[in-house]
């Protein structure tokens, strides 16, 4: 561990606190990194469960340096794409597949049949059963070596948006079509221009596929951050705090961090 990162345990969950967004970025890629080792020795591939948004964008531009720099493959990899707006074209620039192109797949040595996002073009009457193709796929797949997340100021983990479940349901929730919620729309006029702009629907990868994953690895950073991060890891264990259920698996969840997302933490 770097001299400068500070490790918690926040009520039995495994905190990382790093100087700032770099270091976490780093730290991120680096345990990426290790896990991909290990599961290509241990299974003779890794399938990596990836998330968009602004905060991973600076753990991409790491792996993608490594690979340039001749330390790390990824023709081994297998790729499982947390969710995608609903609908949307894959060259759309606005695409989360249109955002892995750019940040990830094109600059590293992955086959494109080994990079998986939800189709945005799937007609609707398909979505429901595509969505539930994607979890038959990772299934097939032997699960998740591997889930990077991020977090919604709402709490929302892929587009899992805050529900009136029951934990029992909403740990149990599978890949599917859903509405955003307007937390999300309103920070999404960010990338989408104006608020009439901003796709309201999207699929994604369900809580109960999230939980299943060998090991979870939550990046939040930045000031915004810090209040949705003290919830989730200290109020209670509760669907209108989606983030907050990863604390059903806490063992194999890590939660990276910055020093302004942690400032709630106490
Ligand atoms: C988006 C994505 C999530 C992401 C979250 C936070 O809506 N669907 O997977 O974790 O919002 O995004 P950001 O990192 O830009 O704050």
């Amino acid at each position: 561990m770097a001299a400068d990162e500070r490790k918690l345990d926040v009520d039995g969950s495994h905190v990382i606190v790093c100087p700032n967004a770099e270091a976490a970025s780093r730290l991120a890629a680096d345990r990426i990194a290790a896990i991909i080792e290990a599961a290509e020795r241990d299974r003779s591939k890794a399938v990596l469960g990836l998330a968009t948004g602004a905060t991973p964008e600076t753990v991409y531009a790491e792996l993608a340096a490594r690979h340039r720099a001749g330390s790390l493959s990824f023709q081994k990899v297998v790729t499982y794409n947390l969710d995608e707006y609903y609908p949307i074209q894959p060259l759309d620039p606005l695409s989360y597949r249109h955002y892995m192109h750019q940040r990830l797949f094109s600059l590293v040595d992955i086959p494109a049949n080994q990079t998986h996002v939800i189709d945005g073009t799937v007609p609707a009457a398909f979505a429901a059963e595509h969505a539930a193709q994607f979890d038959r796929w990772i299934e097939a797949d032997g699960g998740l070596d591997l889930q990077l997340l991020g977090i919604g100021r709402n709490g929302h983990i892929g587009f899992n948006e805050p529900s009136d479940l029951s934990v029992e349901e909403a740990i149990n929730l599978p890949t599917r079509p859903v509405e955003l919620h307007p937390v999300t729309t309103t920070d999404a006029v960010r990338e989408f221009g104006s608020a009439e702009k901003v796709i309201t629907q999207a699929l994604t990868v369900g809580i109960k596929t999230i939980l299943a994953a060998r090991v979870i690895l939550m990046l939040a950073t930045g000031p915004r951050k810090a209040e949705i991060v003290a919830r989730s890891l200290k109020g209670p264990i509760t669907p209108t705090v989606p983030a907050s259920l990863l604390r059903t698996v806490a063992e194999k969840v890590v939660w990276i961090l910055d020093e302004p997302a942690a400032a709630e933490l106490g």
